[in-house]
């Protein structure tokens, strides 16, 4: 077989000669441009302040934003009686001058909590600090976000029952969940309501174990009238993973009433040995390409990809699963002088042939 190209069949690690097209060409943004499918990313409010080339390269290919780390509490909350609104505040701004939409990430999650939280929160006033948070900033931003990301990471294999045993788990009990998206409705009538989480994407036991736990807490949720709307797949993605489990979920996902979106897609290249830079590219490019097929296969299920960062320049990966071999991680669509890669080149590819199927009318349709 010679050079993958926009077959999206499998290519060997090693090839070289991945090719997913052109280079050139309209942004990310313009690619699907019927279906309404959303192609964007995580950003940083300070980089766009700071960085012109990347601010421009975000408005340039991205459709939707989601604040990286802005309405996490840590940033948000320096003080128990205080919030800070100015990084999210910044990001819905620039995404209004430039057309964009914005997700939410994220009402409540065990981590980035803030130093004061520890010393402060108790069975007492955990249930009020909960509901005055998601009231305070669903509030703040009612209208002008297309989502929020209300619980993130709350399964977990490891506990006999099921769920993450975090500090909102140990204080309030599994009723939190439902509190939280209960609140957050009632405070933004608008936003799509979505549970968030990882490790649900490739095939695997450890996968299909977390596939199973998240199916069974959305039935219980949707049982007892919450109002979850969507699945957020983060999609944190290593080369090599295989996604064959993939489809089956997410008919069950879609036959829960539910919609899915790809959250924080990046492809890990630590599998590939370092040297040439190309084949590692291609690799992580195939990898995109194999993944979105699969995703992308319910039509109409998914309508919006969202990577985690837009360049390698600013990855987490960098800092959070560096490369063993010391070599920067690549796991982007741009690299860190905002060049397009081949893993641009297959997000394209696979969004536009997504946006062609998303556009056939099913046949129960047609009748
Ligand atoms: C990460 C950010 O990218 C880092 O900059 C931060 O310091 C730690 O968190 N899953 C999530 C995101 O839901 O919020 C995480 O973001 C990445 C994993």
């Amino acid at each position: 077989m010679g050079a993958c190209s926009v077959s999206l069949g499998a290519c060997a690690l090693d090839n070289t000669q991945v090719d997913y097209g052109p280079l050139d060409g309209p942004g990310l943004r313009e690619t699907p441009p019927r279906s309404g499918l959303l192609y964007g990313a995580a950003v940083e409010a300070s980089q766009l302040g700071e960085d012109a080339a990347l601010a421009g390269a975000v408005a340039r290919e991205c459709a939707i934003l989601v604040p990286e780390g802005a309405l996490k509490w840590r940033a948000l909350r320096p003080a128990s009686d205080r919030f800070d609104f100015r990084g999210g505040d910044a990001i819905v701004r620039f995404a209004s001058l430039h057309g964009q939409r914005v997700r939410g990430h994220t009402l409540v999650r065990h981590q980035a909590l803030p130093d004061w939280f520890a010393a402060s929160a108790g069975s007492g006033n955990a249930s009020s600090l909960l509901a005055a948070h998601i009231e305070t900033v669903c509030g703040h931003y009612a209208g002008q976000l297309q989502a929020w990301d209300v619980v993130n990471e709350v399964v977990d294999p490891r506990a006999a029952h099921g769920l993450r045993e975090t500090p909102w788990w140990r204080l309030l009990g599994a009723g939190y969940i439902g509190t939280a998206f209960r609140t957050a409705r009632a405070a933004d009538p608008a936003a799509v309501l979505f549970l968030n989480d990882y490790g649900l994407e490739a095939d695997g036991h450890a996968a299909d174990a977390k596939r199973g736990l998240v199916l069974t807490l959305l039935r219980r949720l949707l049982d007892a009238g919450v109002p979850v709307q969507g699945l957020g797949l983060q999609s944190h993605l290593v080369v090599g993973d295989r996604f064959d489990s993939l489809i089956g979920f997410l008919e069950q996902v879609r036959g829960l009433g539910l919609r899915v979106a790809v959250t924080e897609l990046d492809v890990s290249d630590v599998p590939v040995p370092g040297q040439p830079v190309s084949a590692r590219d291609a690799a992580v490019a195939t990898t995109y390409a194999t993944f979105l097929q699969k995703v992308l296969a319910v039509p109409g299920l998914v309508r919006e990809v969202l990577t985690w960062g837009l360049t390698d320049a600013t990855t987490w990966l960098r800092s959070y699963r560096p490369r063993p071999d010391g070599l920067p991680t690549r796991p982007l669509p741009l690299d860190e002088a905002l060049a397009r890669k081949p893993a641009w080149a297959a997000i394209r590819t696979s969004l536009a042939r997504a946006d062609a199927r998303y556009m056939i009318p099913s046949p129960r349709k047609q009748a």
